[in-house]
């Protein structure tokens, strides 16, 4: 049997006014796959890329933007066996999120953790995934070192300061006004910096350096950052606001045995995104249950309202996770 679903697309790239609402029949969820009547669908700054034509979905994904939901099973594939219809879940979309029924791999989908409103739990996904696989699996980040995190009340960031701090680390974090520095610190930072009226450089390196950074923002920030980082730092590199492009003083990179590395999410294999849910199942949804992270939640649009909503993240008027009600 099909299903009757409204989505969100943007068929001509453009400012939040592109988006438009359609419905679609959706086939029934297939091998591996699940449907899930969508509770909430998080808003995600790739998803403002897409609409605007710079970042082209993978083959294969479900039509449509959003990258993260939260909802109850509604159907399940075969071969799924960990989730039934019911269930309150999660789940990581490879697209087609912002919707009233969304497809996810079964890897990809995680009971929702409790504790959390269901609503809200969908502001987790693509920021704890995010965080997880690059600040420590990829950057290993250890108890007691010094992290620091760009775009400290992005999406990401607000995920970040938490997962850092409740791993045991030293938190410095960096935002945009004082009221988001103010957020990044009741989030546990340890020190917040302006960074359009702080030099953050200088100030990290007056604290102590970072032994890991999670940077968003590339251009002229790649190499600040490796002169900030500590013997056998890491750069990790998820984003990229202020250019692709960077000059670097390699000497430095060598002398303190650097590691740069980065990732993007939406693109890896089915596989190594159902490893990532594992480490987080394991690891992150008991730092959620502790009540040492929570997704911490701007706003909340009705889906007929996504362009309001883009149109929010586009003057970076937001501080943490935008989402959207079907
Ligand atoms: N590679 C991956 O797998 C992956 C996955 C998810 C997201 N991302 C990327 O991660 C970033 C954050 O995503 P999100 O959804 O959390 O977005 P978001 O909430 O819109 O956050 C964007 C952040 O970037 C900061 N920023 C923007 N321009 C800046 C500049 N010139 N200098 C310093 N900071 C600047 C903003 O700081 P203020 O608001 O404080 O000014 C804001 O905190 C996005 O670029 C997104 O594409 C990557």
């Amino acid at each position: 049997m099909s299903h009757s679903t409204r989505i969100i697309i943007a068929p001509s790239p453009g400012g939040p006014d592109a988006l438009r609402v359609e419905t679609r029949d959706l086939a029934p969820a297939g091998r591996g796959k699940v449907l899930i009547d969508v509770a909430a669908a998080g808003v995600n700054r790739p998803d403002v890329f897409e609409r605007m034509g710079l970042y082209p979905p993978p083959q294969g994904a479900p039509e449509g933007l959003g990258l993260e939901v939260s909802g109850h099973v509604r159907e399940t594939g075969a071969g799924v066996t960990h989730v039934k219809p019911g269930d309150p879940v999660v789940a990581l979309t490879a697209g087609g999120g912002y919707a009233d029924i969304a497809r996810a791999d079964a890897g990809c989908v995680l009971p929702a953790p409790a504790g959390v409103d269901l609503v809200h739990a969908a502001g987790l996904p693509e920021t704890v995934f995010t965080v997880w696989s690059n600040v420590f699996d990829r950057a290993r980040l250890q108890p007691g070192e010094r992290f620091l995190g760009h775009g400290g009340a992005s999406g990401i960031g607000t995920t970040a300061i938490q997962m850092a701090k409740a791993h045991g680390a030293h938190v410095i974090a960096t935002a945009g006004t004082p009221e988001k520095c103010d957020l990044c610190r009741q989030l546990g930072a340890d020190l917040a910096l302006n960074y359009r009226s702080d030099d953050w450089a200088q100030a990290v390196k007056a604290a102590g350096g970072a032994d890991v950074i999670l940077d968003m923002v590339g251009g002229d920030y790649a190499a600040r950052n490796v002169s900030v980082l500590n013997m056998d730092g890491r750069l990790v590199m998820i984003a990229f606001l202020k250019g692709a492009q960077a000059e670097l003083d390699l000497m430095r990179v060598m002398l303190k045995r650097l590691t740069l590395t980065g990732s993007t999410l939406r693109n890896r294999p089915a596989a190594e995104k159902a490893a990532i849910a594992q480490g987080v199942h394991a690891q992150v949804w008991p730092w959620i249950a502790a009540g040492k992270l929570r997704p911490v939640i701007d706003s909340v649009f009705t889906l007929e309202d996504a362009a309001k909503a883009h149109a929010r993240m586009d003057a970076m008027a937001h501080a943490g996770k935008i989402l959207l009600t079907p």
